[in-house]
């Protein structure tokens, strides 16, 4: 017997085929995967509980010096950060003083797999914002403009409680469209559609099995 460890890869490309994820598209180069993350779901839930031993959640400060209804936190190289001098990226976590936990490999593969199913080859994450919502929380309407650059997707993994996630065009006044987020569900957009607004509605209250009276939203990025 080898013991080499399966990898993230062996492990979402072991389920039967009437399992494998259902991909739905929303946008020319957009995807929700259905359950994507569910075949390595007690490993991220774990990684998870690490993460933000080591760096935790924070309601952080928007320019404008509103306190943001999520609690955040980061992992990977760089974290994104918020508060009165402007929406940025940091090597350090401003709580600690210290680097953000280095990105778990079943985060990092996750993710990559996930961009990959919705055509983006070689998706090498560096940052990985974690937002925790309870219900009442909620994303405004946004577009992801503080990377480096745009030829990376975004790729977005819920867990726990339901969101509403809203996905609009490329003005804040665009109609959106509006998509039901389950545990487990995936969302990639890049390409043309990499700059769409988007944002979440109020979480509903609610008991997830898993996670109780909240939802996690991690959302991967090349952000350097
Ligand atoms: C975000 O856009 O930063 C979060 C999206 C989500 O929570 O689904
Ligand atoms: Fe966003």
């Amino acid at each position: 017997m080898s013991s080499m460890q399966p990898t993230t890869f062996d492990l979402l490309a072991d389920h039967e085929p009437a399992q494998q994820p259902r991909a739905e598209q929303i946008g020319e180069q957009s995807w929700v995967l259905r359950g994507f993350a569910l075949p390595i779901v007690d490993q991220v839930l774990s990684a998870l509980d690490a993460l933000l031993a080591a760096a935790p959640l924070r309601h952080m400060v928007t320019p404008g010096g509103f306190s943001m209804s999520v609690g955040t936190s980061s992992c990977g190289a760089l974290g994104w950060i918020t508060d009165r001098s402007g929406y940025r990226y940091s090597a350090v976590d401003p709580l600690s003083g210290r680097p953000w936990p280095a990105m778990p490999l079943v985060l990092f593969e996750l993710a990559q797999t996930a961009a990959q199913r919705a055509g983006f080859a070689d998706f090498h994450a560096d940052s990985c914002l974690i937002n925790q919502y309870i219900p009442g929380a909620k994303m405004s309407l946004h577009q992801d403009k503080d990377e480096h650059a745009y030829a990376a997707p975004i790729v977005s993994l819920s867990l726990g409680l339901p969101a509403m996630f809203l996905f609009g065009g490329f003005a804040r006044s665009d109609k959106s469209q509006r998509i039901p987020l389950l545990h487990g569900d995936m969302v990639v957009w890049g390409g043309v559609d990499r700059l769409r607004f988007h944002g979440v509605l109020p979480i509903k209250p609610g008991r997830h099995p898993r996670l109780g009276e909240r939802r996690i939203n991690l959302t991967f990025r090349v952000a350097g």
